[in-house]
């Protein structure tokens, strides 16, 4: 009974209306949540010091997307030590995984969420092939522009050029992963996604992820509520095929914070216009 109920295309809507009206007990409940887990509990802790948080679910699991893994290793294959940055790492599975496909890469993995961050170095030491986990550095930060992590120990130690990026000292590919997204816009699919997560705020987190990119590198993005082609930074990039990759499911918002009519989108690895830096084209 309750199970035909659920399975009627009217109730679906009537149900995800009737959830928009309780909206502040659904923030109650997740505050609740969050409390009883010290995931949860550490992302209220980089809240309260004022991180720019996207999704807040530290939800992972090792080799998550297998097509683009693959991908993304065979442009890399003739690369001694490429270098990988997983932004919104979670607990380390993501950064283990790449160090499985990549052995020889040198990987920063980091997360605004400091308790996810404590459990992805266990992580890295219990499942890393050796001596790959020696190559991994983790750090709780809330914003790509982390190439300081690489140089801990040499503060100042700053590569970035004139134009505010970090050029070829740049990483060969950013890993993206679940992180530019709310899941109450999955939920409660709201019209405007302005409330939870503005577009502005995705521009600009892509804007920053770019100036990590290194000249002919990548950016890989996935779990996205919105389409990276219409952003300004998308002019440097062009779309990679990803055989076998299945289409990421919506809702998607546009420029205008208004949910998309398209219900899919399958671009998910970009590769960096080798001839461009940050600053010639306009933002
Ligand atoms: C759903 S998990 C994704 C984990 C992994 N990338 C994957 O795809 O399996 C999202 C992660 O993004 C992190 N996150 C959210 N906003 C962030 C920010 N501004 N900077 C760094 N990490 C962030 C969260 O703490 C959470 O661990």
């Amino acid at each position: 009974m309750v199970a035909a109920r659920l399975r009627d295309p009217v109730m679906i809507p009537a149900l995800r209306n009737r959830l928009k009206r309780v909206v502040p007990l659904v923030a109650v409940v997740r505050v609740v949540r969050a409390l009883a887990t010290p995931l949860g509990r550490g992302w209220l802790r980089a809240g309260r010091a004022g991180a720019g948080l996207f999704q807040p679910a530290t939800v992972t699991r090792l080799d998550r997307h297998p097509p683009l893994f693959a991908v993304v290793t065979a442009r890399l294959a003739d690369r001694a030590a490429p270098r990988l940055l997983s932004f919104g790492c979670s607990t380390g599975e993501e950064a283990v995984t790449l160090a499985r496909y990549l052995p020889h890469a040198r990987i920063d993995a980091i997360d605004a969420n400091p308790a996810c961050i404590v459990r992805a170095r266990h992580t890295a030491a219990r499942l890393a092939p050796r001596p790959a986990s020696g190559r991994i550095d983790f750090a709780c930060a809330d914003t790509p522009d982390a190439l300081v992590v690489r140089r801990q120990g040499a503060p100042g130690n700053d590569a970035r050029n004139d134009a505010g990026d970090y050029g070829a000292e740049g990483y060969d590919a950013v890993f993206c992963l679940s992180v530019l997204r709310h899941g109450d816009l999955d939920v409660l699919r709201p019209e405007a996604c302005t409330g939870l997560l503005p577009f502005a705020r995705f521009a600009a987190a892509v804007a920053a992820l770019d100036r990590c990119v290194a000249p002919g590198g990548m950016l890989i993005l996935w779990g996205c509520h919105f389409r990276f082609t219409d952003t300004a930074t998308a002019s440097r990039y062009r779309v990679i095929a990803t055989p076998g990759a299945r289409p990421q499911p919506g809702p998607f918002y546009g420029p205008d914070d208004r949910m998309l009519p398209e219900g899919a989108y399958a671009a998910f690895v970009f590769v960096k216009d080798a001839a461009v830096t940050a600053g010639t084209i306009a933002a």
